[in-house]
């Protein structure tokens, strides 16, 4: 299939690109660069020998959306564009609700007025509050979400459901990505934050680095076995192949699918710090700090579905996610170049 990737030079984007063109698929990526640079795009490159197609355009931008699809024809869109940082959403959620849920309305009718009816949606547990039972499956309730960017995901989750109800014609798969960790075995590719990292991994391999003093550990008393927070971690690489198992239910005609990606484990936060030291040999300091607003006990899911319906399992532990994520922060201390 030839697959419009929008927001395919970000993090989960670039990884997936790999996947798509080992599978034997083709790519168009669309990304304002808002969050990445062109070199993760050349790192692609490198590993797939093919240079992808790339516009940079803003997925807000109708004209410039307009000729992307009079220039190539596509049977599919996953669609990655957005905002994601918790925080930020919270200080900003005009921007937040204008970028993401603005841009998929354009566009989700960009793609209708040129006949692509096939979408592949880039969701998050966070739509699941704190979860009604654990491990938590896609017939668990959604919940409450504690920010404007787990709102917008829930939202735009609802916006689909409700097109692809109105006009059988669109294939819908809503993925719900548990905690995206790891990096591309290459070393080359791999996540790469702006300014002090929200997230945990991130904040782990920039502490080893030296780049900071000391990981904060936010809450030992949480009922969970060592008082810390629990969350399904998910390989990247695992991540990106479940976007290639996912074109099958689009291939079959699904209609509406949702499916949990992740691994079905729990590992806490003193988990991935021992895992990582480990694995790596270096050490990672940390104290512990109070508790962070909106976060929950423990998150992790039953991926039963998506290995059922899609044959689509992750592969990769937590060591491996440790040590490639390493490998990534050790051969790119300062992550890409700008642009
Ligand atoms: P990322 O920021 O690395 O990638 C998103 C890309 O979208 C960036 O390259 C950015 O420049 C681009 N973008 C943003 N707004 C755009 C716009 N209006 N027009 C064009 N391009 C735009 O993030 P990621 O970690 O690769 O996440 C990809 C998707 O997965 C996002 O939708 C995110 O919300 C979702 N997700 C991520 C996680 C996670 O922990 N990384 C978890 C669950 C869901
Ligand atoms: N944590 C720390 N110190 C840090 C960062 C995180 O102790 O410096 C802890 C958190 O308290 C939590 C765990 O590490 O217990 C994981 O935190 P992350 O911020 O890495 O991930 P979250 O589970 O909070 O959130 C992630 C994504 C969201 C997404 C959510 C649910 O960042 O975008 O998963 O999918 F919505």
């Amino acid at each position: 299939m030839n697959i419009l990737v929008t927001g395919g030079a970000g993090f989960i984007g670039s990884h997936t690109l790999i996947e798509l063109y080992t599978a034997g698929h083709t790519a168009v990526v669309v990304d304002n660069l808002y969050n990445s640079s062109k070199e993760s795009l050349r790192r692609v490159k490198a590993i797939i020998g093919v240079d992808v197609p790339f516009y940079e355009v803003d997925i807000r931008d109708r004209e410039g959306l307009q000729k992307v699809f009079s220039e190539n024809q596509f049977d599919c869109c996953i669609h990655f564009a957005g905002l994601k940082a918790v925080g930020e959403s919270v200080a900003k959620p005009l921007e937040y609700y204008e970028n993401n849920m603005n841009g998929t309305f354009i566009l989700l009718d960009v793609m209708r007025n040129n006949g692509c009816k096939n979408i592949i949606f880039s969701s998050s547990a966070t739509v699941y509050g704190n979860p009604a039972m654990i491990p938590i499956t896609e017939e668990c309730p959604k919940g409450e979400c504690t920010n404007p960017y787990g709102q917008t995901k829930s939202m735009l989750e609802e916006v689909l459901k409700d097109v692809q109800k109105a006009d059988p014609e669109w294939n819908v798969v809503l993925l719900r990505y548990f905690n995206p960790i790891g990096a591309h075995k290459s070393g080359t590719m791999g996540e790469n934050p702006n300014g002090i990292p929200n997230n945990l991994m991130p904040y782990i391999t920039q502490t080893a680095i030296g780049l900071r003093k000391e990981l904060g550990v936010f809450g030992n008393d949480y009922p969970t076995p060592d008082g810390t927070g629990v969350r399904d971690y998910i390989h990247v690489v695992d991540l990106a192949k479940a976007h290639v198992c996912a074109l099958k239910a689009i291939a079959d005609k699904a209609g509406l699918a949702i499916y949990n990606i992740g691994t079905g484990h729990g590992y806490s936060v003193l988990d991935v710090v021992k895992a990582f030291e480990k694995v790596n040999g270096v050490k990672v300091p940390y104290s512990i700090k109070p508790r962070r607003p909106g976060d929950i006990a423990t998150c992790y899911c039953d991926p039963a579905k998506a290995e059922k319906e899609l044959g689509w399992k992750a592969q990769y532990g937590i060591e491996d996610m440790c040590q490639d994520s390493w490998r990534w922060q050790s051969q790119n201390p300062n992550g890409y170049p700008k642009n």
